[in-house]
């Protein structure tokens, strides 16, 4: 079977993506707002483009690569998959309303703390505001915290935190997982350091399994975001890192008329998170709408 019947790409994200998929975007919008997640500026692209080419995933061992605490993992579990999430930040005191509900647990001792460590973590938490108000703010949140906890009905699948780079993932066995997914991640690593990150996340995926990441493009040559601190890159470099031949198609040839449908997106213009009015180096300074870059899709299949 040739590669690209086999589904492989390289897509840069429509914007056209958020009607394709209006209902996985709007379950998306509404368990984001349960665990009070926020969404990078073009996420809702990359989740609802990954999520469309996964296919059903309950009761399959998915590796979220380079989580943090993003809502995918979530939702995958939500679904019945059981996630492996894996960052080089740590994520020990992961706060109580994701534990309980997610079964979620270390895969190490030092991956995951006891849930009433991350809860006295909590109270040292920046919270915005000050004097009264802060300690207000603070205490409502940490018994929202518990509440969650206690409260809200435990999901079918699990999420596994490993606290480790991408580059070398020594704890899990080759040819392990059916799939391993990424949302804005790779491209935090220099154009060398992913084909390192790339040849770890084969290794760990079944033959047939697939890989789908969402990174950053460049039109005509690699480049480094300063914002946002990530790699755009062009579809040469893609092609190149993720061993794809010329045969596996491209919308590249498409890319100033996708940056304008882009630019123009207003779903995605009126709904900038809130935290790129407070952190210029988020990506988007001072929250001004002025994307510089389009997120692009690597789909990639293990060979069996
Ligand atoms: C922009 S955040 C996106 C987080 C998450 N995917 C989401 O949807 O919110 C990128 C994350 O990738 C992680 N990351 C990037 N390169 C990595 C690597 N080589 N190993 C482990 N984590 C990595 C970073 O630590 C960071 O948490």
């Amino acid at each position: 079977m040739s590669r690209e019947a086999l589904g492989e790409s390289i897509e840069i994200l429509p914007v056209d993506l958020l009607d394709e998929q209006r209902p996985v975007v709007e379950s998306l919008k509404r368990l984001a707002a349960t665990l009070r997640l926020e969404f990078g500026w073009h996420y809702l692209l990359d989740l609802s483009w990954i999520l469309s080419r996964l296919g059903v995933v309950d009761g399959k061992r998915i590796m979220d690569a380079g989580a943090g605490t993003g809502v995918l993992q979530w939702y995958l579990a939500a679904q019945g998959a059981w996630v492996i999430s894996v960052d080089r930040m740590s994520r020990a005191a992961l706060p109580l309303r994701f534990r309980r509900r997610f079964h979620v647990r270390g895969l190490r001792p030092s991956d995951l703390s006891p849930a009433w460590s991350a809860y006295f973590q909590g109270f040292r938490r920046p919270v915005r505001g000050a004097g009264l108000r802060r300690w207000a703010t603070r205490g409502y949140n940490q018994t929202l915290e518990l509440a969650e906890w206690l409260l809200k009905p435990p999901v079918k699948g699990s999420v596994v935190i490993y606290n480790q780079d991408l580059a070398n993932l020594a704890e899990i066995a080759d040819d392990s997982l059916d799939a391993v997914v990424s949302v804005s991640a790779l491209e935090h690593n220099t154009p060398q350091g992913l084909g390192v990150v790339v040849k770890e996340l084969m290794r760990v995926l079944k033959p047939g399994g697939v890989l789908l990441a969402t990174l950053t493009a460049g039109r005509d040559q690699d480049w480094w975001h300063e914002a946002s601190s990530g790699w755009c890159y062009t579809d040469n470099t893609l092609r190149q890192i993720f061993d794809l031949p010329a045969s596996v198609s491209s919308n590249y040839d498409r890319y100033d008329e996708l940056f304008e449908k882009l630019r123009n997106c207003a779903e995605l213009r009126d709904n900038l998170a809130n935290f790129y009015f407070h952190d210029d180096r988020k990506g988007m300074p001072g929250g001004v709408w002025n994307p510089q870059y389009q997120p692009v899709g690597v789909c990639k299949i293990k060979s069996v």
